[in-house]
């Protein structure tokens, strides 16, 4: 493996006085020391991205969307190296890196060069006036993203921030901090200029705090948790820069009792997918009454048969927890809802025979409503097990957390769905399916869940100044 663990910045590799070690979670390895960035590497890093603005905000959409392409060429060129850094990384399976996520981080940069191509504008008379919509750049954007999928979350923000004219620096994440630093060595053998695109790195409260408060950003993009989006937020506010913000969830798969149950057995054992480090997983599983026995019976059967072990495995279904932390708080939670009255119907612990960082595929049943486990993001595979009677209870207890990233309903009822998906409150919501995504359409959570939408023009409302222009029928010297 050979990973830049420095800054990029300015189209240079930049060291820091100080590094972190960066811990594999699948065998405890050290990947390497990674530069420890705070206030100095921000500044300069944001002074290149304001630098090499006006030039990339220049460039025509055929030349930004050439260069967007070839970026996706280099990630299809390295996708194996990009797969098997991320696995080392982060622990999450390789099959699915290989597979899944690096094609779709390819995916995203042809994605916005097509759509920024096609880019249409609105065009108003007024009276003769003619009103003119144009979609400005708007400047330095700061991306700072979570350690769950680290490039393929990345690129989501970097893709259409490149696309809409704007440089950028991204701060990824200190637990999986070498995919973005192979992004930069992409970008610039795709012909990036030097300073559109940055990369520092570095701890949140260090220079994940500086960038967002930098005053020479112009937008945020944050994927994360929740609280960490509310310092964001206070700092966005002092520069009053506009945030996007994509936080955790706490989402209900709703089965229903005329549901095609093997469908939401399966959809439900999906969730232990990424060992349950997923956003937008539905980590609720709200059972209607008659079949919420066999469901249970079903679903154990099936997560018993689940492989858990090495990522790199072909074979494996569930790899490692990212981090001693994530490992500690995710067994927290389960002791205090067991000690609480919960009961494990499936795992329950840490993987004992693996050791590490292996947390067992977890069902708790037993479960109130009001109670943590049912209210707070785990964020690892744990999942709660409740049941209702009708569709007024089901959507009652789907809509009581403070989230709504997402939803998925299984019913073999169309009327049903129409119904009970009108009542959601999601930026998501499934129908006997899950994770499907078209980056045409809108992507994002309400409530706590997130502030903002992405995808296709959302994107580029958020990372473009849309200007305006009303130009008169008269005073044209030509026309007289
Ligand atoms: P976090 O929200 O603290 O970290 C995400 C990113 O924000 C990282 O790049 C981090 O360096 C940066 N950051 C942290 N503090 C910052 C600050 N003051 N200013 C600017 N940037 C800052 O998440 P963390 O601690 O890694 O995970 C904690 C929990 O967050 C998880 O257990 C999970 O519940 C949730 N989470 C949700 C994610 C999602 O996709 N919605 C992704 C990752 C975590
Ligand atoms: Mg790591």
């Amino acid at each position: 493996m050979s990973v830049d663990t420095r800054h990029w910045i300015g189209g240079e590799r930049v060291a820091s006085a100080t590094t972190f070690t960066d811990v594999s979670p699948v065998d405890q390895a050290e990947l390497g020391e990674i530069a420890r960035g705070g206030a100095a590497e921000v500044d300069a890093a944001v002074a290149a991205a304001q630098a090499a603005f006006p030039g990339w905000a220049a460039t025509s959409r055929e030349e930004r969307a050439g260069v967007l392409r070839a970026i996706a060429d280099g990630v299809e060129k390295r996708l194996e190296e990009l797969a098997n850094v991320e696995t080392l990384d982060n622990g999450a399976l390789l099959r699915s890196h290989r597979r899944g996520v690096m094609p779709r981080v390819a995916h995203n940069f042809r994605f916005f060069a097509d759509w920024l191509e096609g880019l249409a504008h609105d065009d108003f008379d007024t009276r003769g006036h003619g009103n003119h919509v144009s979609w400005d750049p708007a400047g330095p954007c700061a991306l700072i993203t979570p350690w769950n999928a680290p490039l393929m979350l990345a690129t989501w923000k970097v893709a259409p921030a490149l696309a809409a004219g704007n440089t950028v620096v991204l701060k990824p994440a200190e637990w999986s901090p070498l995919t973005a630093s192979l992004l930069a060595d992409i970008a610039a053998e795709a012909g990036l200029p030097p300073g559109v695109l940055n990369v520092v790195q570095g701890y949140g409260a260090e220079a994940g705090a500086a960038l967002v408060a930098h005053p020479g950003v112009r937008r945020i993009s944050f994927t994360g948790s929740v609280p960490t989006a509310r310092h964001i937020a206070q700092a966005a506010a002092a520069n009053l820069t506009p945030l996007s913000l994509e936080l955790g969830g706490k989402s209900p798969l709703l089965v229903f009792a005329d549901a095609d149950l093997d469908l939401a057995v399966d959809l439900a054992v999906e969730q232990y997918d990424n060992a349950g480090q997923v956003c937008l997983a539905a980590t609720r599983l709200l059972v209607e009454s008659p079949i919420a026995e066999e469901f249970a019976r079903r679903f154990a059967e099936r997560a018993a048969a689940l492989v858990q072990g090495d990522p790199r495995d072909e074979a494996t279904d569930i790899g490692p927890n990212i981090h001693p932390r994530q490992l500690d708080k995710i067994d927290g939670f389960v002791r205090r809802a067991v000690t609480g009255g919960a009961r494990a119907l499936v795992g329950g612990g840490p993987n004992t025979d693996l050791g590490g960082l292996y947390y067992r595929p977890t069902l708790l049943a037993g479960v109130e409503q009001d109670s943590e486990i049912v209210q707070e993001e785990v964020f690892g595979p744990v999942l709660t097990l409740q049941t209702f009677d009708g569709e007024d209870e089901g959507v009652r207890l789907a809509n009581d957390t403070r989230f709504g990233l997402a939803a998925t309903v299984a019913t073999g009822d169309r009327e049903r769905a129409e119904r009970v998906t009108a009542r959601l409150v999601a930026g998501t919501v499934w129908v006997n399916c899950f994770f499907v995504r078209d980056l045409r359409a809108p992507f994002g959570g309400s409530r706590e869940s997130g502030v903002g939408r992405e995808g296709g023009n959302w994107s580029f409302d958020f990372y473009c100044d849309v200007k305006n222009t009303v130009s008169a029928p008269r005073g044209w010297r030509e026309n007289g």
